[in-house]
């Protein structure tokens, strides 16, 4: 029986790890829940799974349920108390962007094994959680469809049976032995067939229709801009400790096949599943093991019949190369790239910037970054607090200046690496 605290329980990773729980009774009790604003769910998850812990971000709609949440037994703690608890043995870190970051610093601080789908920590802070990790040996189990996809595929290539989470985290170094290259695949998102001069022209309600998932707001935008494939690409990059220029993306439009490693052999390794995060979220929990779930959709790979894949044209996706750069840059600028870019979604979602001008936001706010090199929290908190600011004045500047950056954006996107 595994002790689970939940870090954005109240989300579309949340719930589909609550799902796992329910399914697997005798397996997980959910031992902490936390949410943002949506405190009427949390007390619906809390008489379901009668959590001994809640937090949540709107602290006073909480304390206006207190009477409630006694009655189930669940007593208020912060976010951060919630990822140490003792008696704790995974938090699930679902919440969205840097919002997520200090509490899975101390849960692995406190030598909590983390099982990680807010990448936006990851990709902020990357080398702190890396340390962190290391000093008390805490494990980062990925459970984002496509990282979860190469530890899949890295099962018995590297590492051993104790050492089961691979790469830089536990010190191995793929990278150096049989790893040729690590590939992301990509539905291409929302956009991937609207004409290109359309774009400018898209609403919020366009951007959250993604073919292939259904997730939240916020990484269903990503996934149109492909910016949510960059922040992937830093996430592997941590994760497994291989090198930007080996890791490649691939327009993958089933969503069928998760990602590959390459082997130097010129083997290659796919792992296939039907598109249910329920599947990622489960093996990050239960690994090393593999546990039949009931009531779980099989892939029937007769009745997908055709599979297709093709190189991303990097004009259309002027975000992949902005995240690859800012990866290949290093220190702080990964935090910034994140925050301009939460940022930058939100002020589309709000209706107050077109959806082609989130790159140039972000490439603005890069622009104007003053990096440091081996950034501590407060470094990387400050990045980006001050890339969200450089967005936030861009964004209300009005047309011109969002315009006028879309040119520094085109530069840099005409020299970027870009594999896909
Ligand atoms: N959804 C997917 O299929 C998927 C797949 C791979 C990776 N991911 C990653 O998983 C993370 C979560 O994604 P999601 O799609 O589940 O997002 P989501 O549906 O928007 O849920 C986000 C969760 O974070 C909470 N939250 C938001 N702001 C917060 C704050 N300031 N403080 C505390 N909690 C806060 C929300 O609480 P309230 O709702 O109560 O406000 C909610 O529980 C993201 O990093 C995403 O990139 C998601």
């Amino acid at each position: 029986m595994k002790s689970l605290v939940i870090l954005g329980s109240t989300g579309s990773i949340g719930q589909q790890t609550l799902d796992v729980a329910a399914a697997l009774p005798e397996r997980f009790e959910v031992l902490g829940l936390a949410a943002g604003r949506q405190i009427d769910l949390l007390l619906d998850q809390v008489r379901r799974f009668r959590p001994r812990y809640v937090a949540a971000a709107d602290e006073a709609a909480l304390a206006a349920r207190a009477d409630a949440l006694r009655t189930c037994g669940a007593r208020v703690i912060s976010a951060r108390e919630l990822s140490t608890l003792p008696e704790a043995d995974v938090v699930v870190a679902a919440t969205v962007g840097h919002a997520g970051l200090e509490p899975i610093v101390a849960a692995l601080a406190a030598g909590k094994d983390v099982a990680l789908a807010n990448k936006e920590a990851i990709v902020a802070a990357g080398p702190l959680l890396a340390r962190v990790a290391r000093r008390t040996g805490a494990r980062l189990l990925p459970v984002d469809s496509e990282p979860s996809a190469i530890w899949q595929c890295l099962q018995g290539e590297v590492g051993t049976p104790d050492e089961p989470h691979l790469a830089t985290l536990v010190g191995l170094a793929p990278s150096g032995r049989a790893v040729a290259r690590l590939i992301l695949t990509a539905s291409g998102g929302a956009f991937r067939d609207w004409p290109q001069g359309h774009l400018s022209r898209v609403r919020p309600a366009d951007a959250l229709r993604h073919p292939t998932w259904r997730m939240g707001p916020k990484i269903t935008v990503d996934a149109a801009t492909m910016m949510n494939k960059g922040l992937e690409i830093i996430e592997a990059h941590w994760l497994f400790g291989v090198p930007y220029e080996r890791i490649e993306v691939l327009l993958h439009r089933e969503s069928i096949v998760h990602s590959l490693v390459a082997f130097v052999d010129g083997s290659m390794k796919a792992q296939c599943s039907l598109p249910d995060m329920r599947l990622p979220i489960q093996y990050a929990l239960t690994f090393p093991e593999r546990v039949a779930r009931p009531s779980v959709a099989h892939l029937d790979l007769a009745a997908v019949g055709a599979l297709s894949f093709g190189h991303v044209p990097p004009e259309r996706y002027p975000c992949l190369s902005l995240a690859r750069e800012a990866g290949q840059h290093g220190g702080t600028y990964p935090a910034a790239l994140s925050g301009a870019n939460e940022e930058a979604v939100a002020c589309f979602m709000a209706g107050q910037v077109a959806f082609t001008d989130v790159a140039p936001l972000v490439a603005a706010a890069l622009d104007r970054h003053a990096p440091v090199w081996e950034p501590e929290i407060d470094d990387i908190r400050q990045a980006d607090e001050l890339a969200r600011a450089v967005v936030r004045e861009r964004a209300a500047a009005a047309a011109q200046p969002v315009s006028a950056v879309r040119a520094g954006a085109e530069r840099s996107d005409a020299g970027a690496a870009g594999s896909a």
